[in-house]
């Protein structure tokens, strides 16, 4: 149903995965502990240390996202802002980035300024270092408030 209510593009005999939420907190946390776990999972398959994990988000995060890695024993490695700039540098993120790191969260509206922070070029970025290092490591789209609107594309908009 919710698949359907977003116009998510199923085909006739595919079904959705996912699962409903009561906010945005509730699905980071979701989200938080599928990613640790997935990433659990693969560090002990290759016979690694898998007690150290971490996250990489902008300092201008919503604080749900310094909820979830001190309920859920996640270091948090905040990419710091500066004057003029106050959102996540891809580049400073995707440098933060280690093999312990379980994903890079960026947000579609700023919880400071409403801005949306730049995507696809910390896809870019963060793709290039998997491909040198051989990790997989994963961005989550925080879109709270800018999900409403940043998926619709220039032939839907009014
Ligand atoms: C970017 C962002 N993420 C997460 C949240 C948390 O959402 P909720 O209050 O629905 O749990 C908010 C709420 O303002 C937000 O703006």
């Amino acid at each position: 149903m919710i698949a359907h209510l977003f116009n998510a593009p199923l085909g006739e005999s595919e079904t959705a995965v996912g699962v409903g939420t009561v906010g945005s907190s509730e699905a980071i946390m979701l989200a938080g502990l599928a990613f640790k776990r997935k990433w659990q999972k693969k560090r002990k398959a290759e016979g690694k240390p898998c007690d150290q994990p971490n996250i990489v988000t902008g300092a201008n995060v919503q604080v749900c996202w310094e909820k979830f890695p001190r309920y859920f024993e996640v270091e948090l490695k905040e990419v710091k802002l500066r004057e003029g700039y106050y959102v996540m540098d891809p580049e400073k993120a995707v440098e933060m980035v280690d093999e312990n790191t379980i994903c890079v969260a960026a947000i579609l509206g700023s919880t400071l300024n409403g801005e949306f922070e730049d995507v696809k070029l910390l896809n870019d970025l963060l793709t290039e270092k998997n491909k040198e290092t051989g990790w997989e490591t994963p961005i989550h789209v925080d879109a709270a408030s800018g999900g409403f609107i940043a998926a619709i594309g220039e032939e839907h908009q009014c």
